[in-house]
């Protein structure tokens, strides 16, 4: 089997790559990343089980069809992933989001390779208390550029599926938890982690203090895009992939017992909105799939790496991993 991994430098993609080899034994896996998040460091003491191909390639440049050659599976992580920097950075999201997407999906459909495409459960931003699957267009408000391009870019391969006979799926993730080697931190619990592990004030956007929201252990990511590959059904399906719903009080009640100084900080956002919703996810677990993360375990998870590299010389209110 050959599985083409874009984005494969990243936070998601870095834990991924390392579980792929076991997943699947004897698979060929040709990573494909531009590095504009230098993450190379992902590349290193990589399994010495996996058979590994790297493309320091731009899914906007790159000779797509010629890498997936032979490929049975393309998973596409590639993507401008900062929602709050979207903000300012609007139309070159949507370039590597929206077009990124659509180049990757036609690569896919000229080489016959199947599609599992990762968005995001902020597509929702709904003004209903529970959305799943079946959520209406119309009613979805993306609250940043970054979600509106996923939600463009879902739509994108939707009209390929019925135009030109792409095959794939499409997994909405909650907010990543959980530590890996290309590990980022603009997210809300690894922020909160990094600026408590660092004596910084723990800043929480003004209004989000007891919304609700999805979050996802990179566990629980990693084992969903396994169990869906296996599962080998590309028909369009789409399916929400969190491990809980929760507020960011429970967040910083889960962070206190291992910052016990920590500062709280309320900032404003412009990404910040009045919403508050639970997303759910028995599409996915009525196919047998369970969700095994816990929120308390990834919190000392990453405070335990963080406080081992703290240990290392970094502490203080430096931040040690721009
Ligand atoms: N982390 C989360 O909380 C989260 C939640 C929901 C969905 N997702 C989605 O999961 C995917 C992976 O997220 P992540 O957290 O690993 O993000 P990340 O930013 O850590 O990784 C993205 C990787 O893509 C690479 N990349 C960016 N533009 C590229 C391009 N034009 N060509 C080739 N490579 C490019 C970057 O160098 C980086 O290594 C993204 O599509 C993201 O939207 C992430």
């Amino acid at each position: 089997m050959r599985i083409v991994v874009t984005g494969a430098l990243g936070h998601i993609g870095s834990r991924l790559i390392r579980d792929l080899p076991g997943a699947f034994p004897g698979a060929e896996l040709v990573l494909v990343d531009n590095l504009s998040t230098r993450r190379r460091c992902s590349l290193a003491n990589l399994p010495a089980a996996g058979r590994y191909e790297f493309f320091e390639a731009d899914v906007l440049a790159a000779d797509l069809p010629a890498l997936f050659r032979g490929a049975h599976h393309v998973i596409h992580l590639a993507a401008m992933t900062d929602p709050a920097e979207s903000v300012r950075n609007a139309a070159a999201v949507d370039r590597v989001n929206l077009r990124g997407t659509e180049l990757v999906a036609r690569a896919c459909i000229a080489t016959g390779a199947s599609l599992l495409f990762v968005s995001t459960t902020s597509v929702y931003g709904s003004a209903r208390s529970e959305v799943d699957e079946d959520c209406p267009i119309a009613e979805l408000r993306p609250e940043s550029p970054y979600a509106s391009s996923k939600l463009a870019a879902e739509r994108l391969l939707g009209a390929l599926a019925g135009d030109k006979g792409l095959r794939h799926v499409t997994c909405r993730f909650g907010t990543i938890f959980g530590t890996s080697p290309g590990m980022r931190f603009h997210t809300a619990i690894n922020k909160f982690c990094l600026q408590a592990a660092t004596g910084a004030p723990v800043t929480v956007w003004r209004t989000a203090l007891h919304q609700r929201r999805p979050y996802l252990d990179l566990g629980d990511a990693v084992a969903a895009m396994v169990f869906l590959l296996r599962r080998a059904s590309f028909g369009g399906e789409l399916f929400n992939v969190l491990t809980l719903n929760t507020s960011v009080s429970r967040v910083v009640e889960a962070l206190s017992p291992h910052a016990p100084d920590m500062r709280v900080e309320y900032v404003d956002s412009p990404v910040m909105n009045q919403l508050s919703y639970d997303v759910d996810c028995r599409r996915l677990e009525g196919l047998g799939f369970g969700f095994k993360g816990s929120l308390e375990e990834g919190i000392a998870e990453t405070m335990r790496m963080l406080r081992a590299t703290a240990g290392a010389g970094h502490t203080g209110r430096e931040i040690a991993f721009p």
